[in-house]
């Protein structure tokens, strides 16, 4: 049965980590450690992929130069709010397969599966992520240098401490809550579609 009133609370037992993370706009520009930096990438590293390519890269920006340059990729309404993150990325992953150069249909689905990873490596370090589709491709291509033949750019991600709401935009502040999900029947169904 789901609480309707909660909507963070799961509909069966799961491991408190999936429902307590979750994407805040609210960012305090406390610096992360190197170490914190390190944490997230491995558990990004260890994600499985197909033919253990490990197609994904992850571009970072943490001083205020890159930060603010790789701002400029992003919309305005992600502009408001992203760039005051300590940490700012773009996951990029590789189109074709090193080993026979033919194209990776899975390399978008194993970068999922290693943003996830930091975005939950995230939460066991006191920190949110928060991933972005509302970036310009092409200006993120110019910004980063990287070669849109070789790599798509999958997301834009922030992460960071959580910071002080009131200093969101009022519009911004409004939405800056936890939200909900689907009921379990709409996304799983045994034997036949
Ligand atoms: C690929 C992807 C793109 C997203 N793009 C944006 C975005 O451009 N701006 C934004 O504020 N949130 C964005 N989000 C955050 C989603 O809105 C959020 O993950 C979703 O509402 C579920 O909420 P939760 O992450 O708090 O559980 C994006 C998330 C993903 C995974």
């Amino acid at each position: 049965m789901i609480d309707r009133s909660n909507p963070r609370i799961p509909a069966a037992d799961v491991d408190s980590q999936f429902p307590d993370r979750w994407s805040p706009r609210a960012f305090a520009d406390t610096p992360l450690s190197e170490t914190q930096l390190a944490a997230l990438f491995e558990a990004a590293r260890w994600a499985p992929s197909c033919y253990n390519e490990q197609p994904w890269l992850f571009v970072y920006a943490v001083t205020a130069e890159d930060r603010a340059r790789f701002a400029e990729a992003l919309l305005p309404a992600n502009r408001v709010w992203a760039p005051h993150a300590p940490l700012l990325l773009f996951l990029l992953c590789r189109r074709q397969f090193a080993h026979d150069g033919k194209d990776n249909r899975h390399a978008a689905f194993d970068a999922g599966a290693a943003w996830m990873a930091l975005a939950l490596q995230a939460r066991k370090l006191g920190l949110h992520a928060h991933a972005m589709a509302g970036f310009s491709r092409q200006k993120a291509y110019e910004i980063l240098g990287a070669p849109a033949d070789e790599y798509d750019i999958m997301a834009a991600v922030a992460v960071g401490y959580r910071g002080d709401r009131e200093a969101l935009p009022a519009d911004v502040a409004a939405r800056e809550a936890p939200n909900g999900r689907k009921p379990p029947e709409a996304v799983a169904r045994q034997g036949r579609f």
